[in-house]
């Protein structure tokens, strides 16, 4: 009963959608009649249309790559080694202090699959990136303005515990360096 109450649904069902695709057929060549003057406007606007969308495409990326996290300041006295391994599911990183306004060069590599190494400050904004692969060593250069504590996390999906890949560092003050 239930089958073919189920049927009969959809036997109704296709007839109506076949009969409104037979109607839009039918009236088409009517319609299109009434779309022509529309249709030539539109063509003479499309090239003032796609010089205007390519402007704010152009200008709009220009911005976003202004605003990208990765540019920091240069920083002043020779590079801070920093060594980050990630494996599933933990990074190691050492040493876990640096030196605010020094540059700082991470050396990221991975034992085992891809992971995105991924610093975050304080306020969980991603300041810096980088992917860390299996024998292969990416090198993260970045300079801290701002002293506190950075959270690197896993920007790539390696897992069922993916979300657990955390680690923290501290960026101290350069007075309190020695
Ligand atoms: Cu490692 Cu996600």
């Amino acid at each position: 009963m239930g089958q073919e109450l189920v049927w009969a649904v959809t036997v109704i069902s296709m007839a109506v959608a076949a009969g409104v695709f037979a109607w839009v057929a039918s009236s088409a060549d009517r319609a299109l009649a009434d779309y022509h003057p529309a249709v030539a406007v539109a063509y003479r606007l499309r090239p003032w249309l796609f010089g205007a969308a390519a402007l704010i495409l152009i200008g709009a990326n220009y911005r976003a790559v202004e605003a990208l996290p990765y540019v920091s300041e240069p920083g002043r006295g020779a590079p801070q080694r920093v060594d980050a391994v990630g494996e599933q599911w933990a990074w190691t990183v050492s040493p876990n202090k640096v030196v605010a306004g020094r540059p700082v060069e991470f050396h990221v590599t991975s034992k085992d699959v891809n992971h995105g190494f991924a610093i975050y400050d304080a306020g969980l904004r991603l300041v810096a990136q980088t992917q860390a692969m299996p024998e292969y060593v990416n090198v993260l250069r970045y300079t801290f303005t701002a002293p506190g504590v950075y959270r690197v996390l896993c920007l790539e999906f390696c897992g069922v515990s993916h979300h657990q890949m955390m680690a923290e560092f501290t960026v101290v003050p350069a007075q309190s360096a020695k």
